[in-house]
């Protein structure tokens, strides 16, 4: 297998988010949490912050294998999540509001030295392999090259793999709030 790491495009938007539908840790997740749990993790950054999503093809069968996104400006961040996911995210379901309060908030302390966040998933059937390795050196690299200072994410704490994975490549937890927040300077 060969995989390479491509800059994301639109024509990319519905496999990455059936990669996130796929690896819930609740299959039975209800439709309006899918929604939000994608315009949280997903159609925000690939709208706003396009030239920092990339995926990663399966070069063989022209499969996209995983995905990583992320976003450098957290002002813009917050202002659109506020003001055009909040109300729709409401709209959906009012405890939603908190929901996307929370993530906003849980970033803001930390903005200083990790001025980037991602989010990644690897496809089932492509985990273990060394592609979420690639996606993460390969954002970290991009990141260097426009002049961030670090980056940072959010993982729930029962993720264990995760952690572990994001601890090898040398994100520590810079904070708690319910999850883990991870970070590494670049
Ligand atoms: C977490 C994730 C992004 C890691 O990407 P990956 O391509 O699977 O990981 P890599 O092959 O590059 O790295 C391997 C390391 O990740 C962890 N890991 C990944 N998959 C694992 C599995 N199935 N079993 C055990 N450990 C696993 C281990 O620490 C492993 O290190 P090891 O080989 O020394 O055991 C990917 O497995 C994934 O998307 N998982 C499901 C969704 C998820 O948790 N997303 C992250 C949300 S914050």
């Amino acid at each position: 297998m060969k995989i390479e790491i491509i800059q994301f495009d639109n024509n990319h938007l519905n496999d990455i988010r059936a990669i996130n539908a796929s690896v819930s840790s609740n299959p039975n997740k209800p439709y309006a949490e899918k929604v939000l749990s994608q315009h949280l993790y997903i159609d925000y950054y690939t709208e706003f912050s396009k030239e920092n999503c990339f995926v990663a093809r399966n070069t063989e069968n022209d499969e996209i294998a995983g995905y990583i996104i992320a976003e450098v400006d957290f002002n813009r961040f917050k202002h659109h999540m506020l003001t055009y996911y909040l109300p729709q995210a409401k709209a959906i379901r009012t405890d939603f509001e908190q929901k996307i309060k929370d993530e906003v908030a849980a970033y803001a302390p930390f903005i200083n030295q990790y001025d980037a966040h991602l989010h990644m998933d690897v496809k089932p059937g492509y985990q273990h392999q060394g592609i979420g390795t690639m996606m993460l050196q390969h954002l970290f690299s991009h990141l260097k090259k426009r002049g961030c200072k670090g980056v940072m994410l959010s993982v729930s704490k029962k993720n264990i793999r995760a952690n572990s994975f994001y601890e090898k490549n040398g994100m520590s937890i810079i904070g708690e709030n319910g999850n883990n927040l991870r970070g590494i300077n670049l």
